[in-house]
């Protein structure tokens, strides 16, 4: 399986997705998009990846299945038979189940927006704005069967001003979002990491 193939999952807006298929495009991050999966029908994510060229962008509807762990198996047939060694969610809004985790283990990246450990799940945003925290940002990290637990890839930090609303803190760590997502992958592929308990040791090649 070539290195460099990637899968992006995402359920919404996608701007992260936008940003890592511009980075492509533009030369900036050596990676090879070769699928796009939704599991929602109106995710603009959709638009963006046909828009782009993406050669496969599928929506695998999760009311076609009987749970989680079906949904997840097709997707992860999916996934293999495209042959994506990375699989990079971008606002993916589904909790991946074990046996996915298991299957794609150390290939599966998440993007999460507040520094972790800080407030993992989906409401890090305000959880952050509600403890008072003067300072945020977003983590890049692998993905285990840790909701937002595992190792850490890469961090970038943000202040949080005191007029601050849910939107605009998310907004300003968006702009720090999509410089990190594209750096983290074209790093990946291009370096290569190890992980050494919790650590990530980028190879510094
Ligand atoms: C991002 O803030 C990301 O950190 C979180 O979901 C959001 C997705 O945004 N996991 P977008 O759909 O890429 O705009």
């Amino acid at each position: 399986m070539n290195s460099k193939t990637v899968a992006i999952m995402a359920s919404g807006r996608g701007t992260n997705l936008n940003v890592i298929l511009e980075a492509v495009k533009a030369g900036l991050c050596p990676v090879d998009v070769r699928l796009v999966i939704t599991d929602k029908g109106d995710a603009q994510a959709l638009d963006i990846a046909r828009a782009a060229g993406v050669p496969n962008v599928i929506h695998v509807n999760p009311k076609d299945y009987k749970g989680r762990e079906q949904f997840d198996a097709q997707c992860a047939d999916l996934l293999d038979r495209h042959g994506c060694q990375w699989i990079v969610l971008a606002g993916y809004m589904r909790i991946l189940s074990s046996a996915f985790v298991r299957r794609f283990r150390g290939r599966i990246i998440n993007i999460h927006p507040s520094i972790l450990p800080a407030f993992a799940g989906a409401r890090a945003v305000e959880d952050a704005l509600e403890y008072g925290v003067k300072a945020s940002g977003c983590t890049v990290h692998l993905v285990d069967e840790v909701l937002d637990g595992g190792a850490i890839l890469a961090q970038a930090i943000v202040p949080v001003f005191d007029d601050d609303t849910r939107d605009s803190l998310h907004a300003r760590i968006q702009i720090e979002e999509h410089k990190i997502y594209p750096a983290t992958l074209k790093r990946m592929v291009e370096e290569g990491f190890s992980v050494e308990g919790r650590r990530v040791i980028w190879a510094g090649k």
